[in-house]
């Protein structure tokens, strides 16, 4: 990632269908004109298209389609945010190397994203797949000053400010289905995967890790993910603009993290869980690792416990567990 890259694409995307001139942009990185001409070139490279006309100079024409870091931090400076991505355009789990660079002691907060990953794991153990282009394979790192049992809803919180963020962005019924999958037209579109160290009464560091579907090819995936997984390119019918998304969710997440962390986020927790819950009134089976329990979700406390009520009219509440609804598998995890 280059710093003048990233100031060159941020002045072509405030300028947006304008041209901007060769001099303009010459004398804002301080570079010669030359210079900047050899740089659109390398960027091209990287497949960004540049409309460029005499007298009037440059405009960008169109994007790349995989994530490109430069084009990410230009996009977080439009909203002036100056959090620290790290990019990989290969990687075997963002959630790794987020625990590796904490210890080296890279400072918080910071974001990893990568393009792929050989070993994206999931809940449970399981493996998540992402070995193709075009989705987005993120981990936020964040330094709560919190006690442990404060963090109990966060991967909710994080969940239900994604699915607002999808809903408004993609216009996309995106659901979020407890306790970490996020679902769209009864399928999986993303999954999360919160890993924390603690000492005894304190959060020591927080890695919070996103997989979201966005624009690969569901049809090529493995038989055992493809009947209950999707993208969102393949429920709308086109690509979105990978590289403005993934700003835009990083904006998401971190102001999400600090409101959580602030404690002021009870009232907008119970609002959101309302317009995205996607068991709302359901019957479901929650499966944990020594019971399986049939009922009707009733709600959710502020602990992020699931509220079952049984065929009984008993209550439970639930602190982990697998959700499928009724007897169908439909709503289950995509990992393997
Ligand atoms: C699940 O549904 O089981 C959670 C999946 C979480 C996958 C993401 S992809 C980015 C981050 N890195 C990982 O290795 N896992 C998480």
């Amino acid at each position: 990632m280059d710093d003048l890259d990233v100031i060159i694409l941020n002045s072509l995307l405030v300028s947006r269908d304008k041209y901007i001139s060769g001099n303009f942009l010459a004398k804002k990185v301080g570079i010669s004109r030359v210079g900047i001409w050899a740089r659109l070139e390398k960027l091209r490279e990287q497949g960004f298209t540049f409309d460029a006309v005499r007298h009037l100079g440059y405009r960008i024409s169109q994007e790349p389609d995989e994530l490109n870091a430069s084009l990410i931090r230009a996009y977080l400076s439009l909203e002036n945010s100056s959090v620290k991505i790290v990019f990989f355009p290969e990687i075997d789990s963002t959630n790794s190397e987020a625990e590796r660079q904490l210890a080296d002691g890279r400072e918080v907060p910071f974001i990893i994203i990568s393009s792929k990953q050989q070993m994206g794991r999931g809940r449970l153990g399981r493996k998540w797949h992402s070995p193709e282009e075009g989705n987005i394979y993120m981990s936020y790192v964040f330094r709560p000053q919190l006690p442990p049992a404060r963090m109990q809803p966060f991967t909710l919180w994080m969940g239900l400010n994604i699915c607002e963020l999808l809903n408004r962005f993609c216009d996309l019924p995106v659901k979020l289905k407890w306790p970490n999958d996020l679902v769209l037209n009864n399928k999986k579109v993303a999954g999360m995967l919160t890993e924390a160290r603690v000492d005894s009464d304190q959060m020591l560091d927080l890695v919070f890790g996103l997989g979201l579907n966005v624009n690969s090819d569901c049809k090529q995936w493995p038989s055992e993910i493809a009947p209950n997984a999707t993208s969102l390119a393949s429920e709308i019918g086109n690509f979105l603009p990978i590289n403005n998304f993934a700003a835009n969710l990083i904006i998401v997440g971190v102001k999400a993290y600090q409101q959580f962390s602030a404690g002021n986020y009870n009232t907008d927790f119970f609002k959101l869980w309302d317009r995205y819950n996607a068991l709302k009134l359901k019957s479901v089976t929650v499966k944990t690792q020594v019971s399986s329990l049939s009922g009707k979700v009733e709600g959710i406390d502020d602990e992020g416990s699931l509220l079952l009520k049984d065929a009984l009219d008993k209550k439970h509440v639930l602190r982990v567990g697998e959700v499928s609804l009724g007897n169908s598998e439909i709503l289950s995890s995509i990992s393997t």
